[in-house]
């Protein structure tokens, strides 16, 4: 028996009743960004490799550690290897006038007739296949073809097979050549590859749609979310997925469209704060702080490294890489024993303008205006390279230890980090797998309610299914949920499907249907009614009758 296959680690099916509370999250999410004015983006899985070493940041583990990167390419260009090679021999033939037909057999490219006038013996003839490497499923093509030619037209000795490859095919000794010449061409015959990725996180590729799409040249603030999977190569646990998906959302656009504002931190923090209260998420934490300007950040990691010198050779040895290269990323470590050392060094705060520090004062007494709770947290610079000024994160306790329900900040500069305009932007992402761990442990429960329909109708005998499809098709008009059930099913397998999928089973027997009065058994009381066909709809509607 062949191996049964399984879902990639890190990756997992989604399946009802739980789908029904993703698409509840996803429903109210859309709503409450309307109410917002955000309107969606979506866009590609994968990108440049380039987009993420250069926005997230090389030295961020994202990048250096997390990525499914590939290389795609290289291309083998069969077209072009075609055409060079037919010019070539039509030259070399030139007094001679070569007949060339295009694919006279799977597999083989080619048939070429050297014409000779009245030639005698008879005018040779050639099939050439071409590929990129010396395989023997060309030779066997070539044969084969050779075989059915000499069936149709005799003269075995005619025939000659030719397999041409690029000067770069590797000689492949162990693959039998039979009868086929193989001719190696010199040229540039393939395609050069590219470096991608899948997203690790969608904001590098908003920001690159925005100036791919020139947005910014609409002189207004782009308000834009998003709903889909991210890819990450990490260690996976409960609430930590190689494949997720996240919920999130950026304000960019020119800072004459005020996207600089401090009003704008603060009403993402808001919107956070009501969108998770309609979802029925309590209990969460907002925890903020203030990564400064890109020049507090030179300060700051200047100030970090020289605190570091005397201690780094106690620390991890990320640690001791990131201390050269990017002392910031120090405060990313998880690594306990470095905790304490971590703690002695220098806060970010000390190291902000006054710019920097007028804007988080705005932005925190905006949120004190507005009644959103949140807690200071100076070592909250998280994981990504392109954040500047504010930088939050909302965690719930529940969570256990992947407790960060979303992330975001501020990125002053990622635009012109990937060669656009200035355009600064804010911007948020929610990881949706937590959403629903948050939202399942607050219901109490390990998986999502089973969802009932509003009936089960049951055709008495297959002659009634015909029938039963129109019932249920009226029905389902009016916007109830229908069970069709099936006419071969005695009555007690009808009642026992029932009773797992729906509130109401409706019998549906030649007498019902002659009479239009139909027998309706409402599961939760036990009771029978009948019901006149023009009433059912507006009885079934009201799961309290009967
Ligand atoms: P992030 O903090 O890397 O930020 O991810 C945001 C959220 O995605 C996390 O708080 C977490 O809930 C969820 N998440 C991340 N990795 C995983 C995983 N392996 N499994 C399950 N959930 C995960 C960003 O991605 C930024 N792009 C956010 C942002 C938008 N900043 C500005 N705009």
């Amino acid at each position: 028996m062949s191996q049964t296959l399984k879902a990639v680690r890190g990756t997992r099916d989604l399946l009802p009743p739980e789908t029904a509370l993703w698409n509840r999250i996803e429903a109210t999410a859309r709503d409450v960004f309307a109410r917002y004015n955000f309107g969606e983006i979506r866009t590609p899985v994968f990108e440049e490799t380039a987009l993420f070493a250069r926005g997230v940041g090389e030295e961020t583990d994202i990048v250096s550690k997390e990525m499914y990167t590939w290389s795609d390419g290289e291309r083998f260009d069969q077209d072009k290897l075609i055409r060079v090679w037919k010019d070539n021999y039509e030259q070399q033939l030139r007094h001679q006038s070569p007949n060339i037909v295009p694919n006279p057999y799977p597999g083989v490219e080619l048939r070429v007739i050297r014409e000779f006038n009245r030639a005698f013996p008879p005018d040779p003839f050639e099939f050439v296949a071409f590929r990129p490497t010396i395989s023997a499923e060309a030779i066997a093509a070539l044969s084969k073809a050779k075989d059915q030619e000499v069936a149709r037209n005799g003269h075995p000795e005619r025939f000659q097979l030719r397999l041409v490859v690029p000067t770069t095919a590797a000689d492949n000794t162990w693959i039998p050549r039979e009868n086929v010449t193989i001719e190696k061409f010199d040229g540039q015959y393939f395609s050069s590859s590219q470096s991608l990725t899948l997203r690790p996180e969608n904001t590098a590729g908003v920001v690159r749609a925005y100036i791919e799409n020139k947005l910014g040249e609409t002189g207004q603030l782009q308000k834009l979310y998003y709903i889909g999977p991210q890819f990450r190569r990490e260690r996976p646990q409960k609430g930590r997925y190689r494949q997720f998906s996240q919920i999130g959302a950026e304000v960019i656009g020119p800072p004459s469209a005020g996207s600089e504002s401090p009003l704008r931190d603060a009403e993402i923090l808001e919107m956070l704060a009501t969108l998770l209260d309609e979802l029925g998420i309590t209990g969460w934490t907002l925890e903020l702080n203030s990564v400064g300007s890109a020049a507090d950040r030179v300060r700051y990691n200047e100030a970090l490294r020289a605190a570091l010198v005397p201690v780094v050779s106690q620390m991890c040895v990320d640690c001791q890489r990131r201390a050269v290269i990017n002392p910031l990323r120090v405060l990313d470590c998880k690594v306990p024993a470095d905790q304490p050392i971590i703690d002695t060094l220098p806060v970010i705060a000390d190291s902000l303008d006054e710019a920097s520090q007028a804007h988080f004062a705005a932005v925190t007494a905006a949120l004190n205006a507005a009644g959103v709770p949140y807690t200071l947290n100076h070592r909250l610079v998280r994981g990504l390279d392109y954040y500047t000024r504010t930088t939050f994160e909302f965690t719930h306790g529940g969570l256990g230890a992947q407790n960060a329900l979303l992330g975001g900040g501020r990125y002053d500069g990622l635009s012109e980090a990937i060669g656009g305009p200035k355009a600064p932007g804010i911007g948020f992402a929610i990881g949706e797998d937590r959403l629903v761990l948050t939202l399942l442990a607050s219901l109490n429960q390990e998986s999502a309610p089973p969802q009932v329909a509003d009936a089960y109708i049951a055709p008495l005998g297959e002659g009634l299914n015909a029938a039963a499809l129109v019932l249920a098709r009226e029905l389902r008009h009016q916007g109830l949920w229908i069970e069709l059930g099936e006419g071969s099913f005695r009555l007690k397998k009808s009642f026992d499907a029932a009773e797992k999928t729906a509130r109401r089973i409706v019998i549906l027997g030649e007498d019902e249907l002659q009479s239009g009065i139909l027998t309706v058994k409402t599961f939760a009381t036990g009771i029978q009614t009948k019901v006149p066909r023009a009433e059912l709809a507006a009885f079934l509607a009201e799961p309290a009758k009967g």
